[in-house]
């Protein structure tokens, strides 16, 4: 998916629609929020735009459920009709459509392409069924203990930190390192590398990015070269190892070498390399914005923290307002479909073969015709599916885990810090379309000295 493609065609249909613009306009614009879905896509595009999207989905939301802008492109807001795109077999994932000159050109995307994430089926039923098979509801229950030990280290880590009152940033030393922890013990991999996989992680995620512009991928192709190095090398040692302990075998780089070494056409070695390093990117920058997602609105309802404290990690309270954290928030907040048949209709707009479709998660997670008052955070919301992890086929195969690691770290953080609270310092957030999150969290965990 180019920014370029869409780019060309948005600024195209802006011209379109302003060609007359040049004439004097017998009265001012009303101020506020643009009312074409031309101009909705372009102002998501903008600094503005990234930092606070949500009056634009207010926006979208009154234009309608599926808005065409152009080109062959579509804006797809509302919540029934991103839930039908993405569990329709008439569409299918755009990483599929990246031209095999692209990806020569590119490493990230060579690196990406044979992804679950990036494949359509057969390969992608295929490879989903093979991974499905040792990312299992009962490996990832398995973990709770270790995530349990990680969290209360890492809160250690925090208090030394953040002693006497001084400010620390939650991002770096909490959030970011949780989800890295937990997904390197599943994955077998050494987290003494965490550091750099965080530098990694956000270079290859730009070519996860919808808008990227394929000339801005030079960190994603640097990261690219050297994760595949790095993965490489592993499953190298892995083959190595003539005697192949069984536990070699039930992390996942090992499950996963052992079934593209049977060579019955499960995986093959471009897949396994592909699919490792999603599972590490996937694995912790989502984790890593829910996290920070989450502590942010706590800060912001302070009667949610209080309801959390006094319900002392109750399951079903936890879990509720994981889910609307996600729903208010969600860290992924776009994702992208094309139209492979023909006859297609979406809320009763004809979707031709070949059509783009981005589908705005976050919008969807916030139409006022799913989710009355929308806009306001209450973790008591009854029936809550936000769209957050997708749903369908290509459904998060890590939404179990995510949603554990948030289970187990918000309770623990809340009991050991009372007086956990902003620090005064704004928090900073990532630049990103796609992934909502912070880069910085500045947060006391006591009162500052007097
Ligand atoms: C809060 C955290 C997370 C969020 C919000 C999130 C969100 C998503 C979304 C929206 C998709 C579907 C994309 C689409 O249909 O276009 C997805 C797919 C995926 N996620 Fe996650 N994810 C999270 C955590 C994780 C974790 C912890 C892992 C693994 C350890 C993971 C691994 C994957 C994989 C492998 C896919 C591709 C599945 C497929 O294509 O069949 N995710 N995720």
């Amino acid at each position: 998916m180019g920014r370029t493609a869409l780019a060309a065609s948005l600024e195209q249909a802006h011209e379109q629609a302003h060609a007359h613009d040049a004439e004097p306009a017998p009265q001012a614009a009303p101020p506020g929020p643009p009312a074409d879905p031309v101009a909705v896509a372009m102002e998501l595009l903008s600094p503005q735009g990234r930092i606070d999207p949500y009056p634009l989905y207010a926006t979208a939301h009154r234009i309608g459920p599926v808005a065409g802008i152009g080109g062959g492109w579509f804006v797809v807001a509302g919540y029934d009709a991103v839930n039908q795109v993405l569990r329709s077999t008439g569409y299918g994932v755009t990483g599929a459509q990246i031209s095999q000159e692209r990806r020569d050109e590119h490493a990230a995307l060579a690196l990406l392409a044979p992804s679950i994430l990036e494949s359509d089926p057969p390969r992608h039923t295929a490879m989903r069924s093979l991974i499905g098979s040792v990312f299992t509801p009962r490996r990832i229950a398995a973990l709770e203990p270790m995530i349990r030990a990680a969290v209360d280290e890492l809160l250690d880590g925090l208090a030394e930190s953040g002693a006497d009152g001084q400010p620390v940033d939650f991002m770096a030393e909490f959030a970011f390192r949780l989800p890295v922890t937990v997904i390197c013990e599943m994955l077998g991999v050494p987290v003494t590398d965490r550091q750099r996989f965080r530098r990694l992680a956000a270079g290859l995620t730009t070519a996860l990015e919808f808008m990227t512009d394929h000339s801005q991928l030079a960190p994603a192709d640097a990261a690219a070269v050297e994760l595949a190095a790095f993965f490489g090398d592993l499953i190298a040692e892995r083959r190595d190892d003539s005697g192949d302990a069984p536990s070699d075998r039930s992390d996942l780089v090992g499950a996963l070498t052992a079934a593209r070494d049977a060579d019955d056409g499960r995986l093959s070695e471009a897949e396994l390399l592909a699919n490792l390093t999603l599972l590490l990117v996937a694995g912790f920058e989502t984790t890593t914005d829910l996290l920070g997602n989450g502590l942010q609105l706590l800060f912001d309802h302070p009667e949610a923290a209080r309801r959390l404290r006094a319900a002392g990690g109750g399951q079903d309270d936890v879990a509720a307002f994981v889910d609307e954290v996600l729903r208010c928030e969600s860290p992924v907040q776009v994702t992208s479909r094309v139209a492979l048949a023909e006859g297609l209709e979406l809320a009763g707009v004809p979707i031709p073969a070949g059509s783009r479709l981005i589908l705005l998660i976050g919008a969807a997670n916030r139409d006022p015709a799913r989710f009355p008052d929308p806009d306001r955070f209450d973790p008591a919301r009854p029936a809550n599916k936000p769209l957050s992890f997708g749903v369908g086929a290509h459904v998060c195969l890590g939404n179990g885990l995510a949603r554990l690691e948030a289970a187990v770290a918000f309770p623990r953080l809340l009991a050991r810090f009372p007086r956990l609270a902003p620090a005064g310092t704004a928090p900073t957030r990532r630049d990103r379309v796609v992934l909502r999150g912070y880069e910085t969290l500045p947060v006391r965990l006591t009162a500052p000295p007097a």
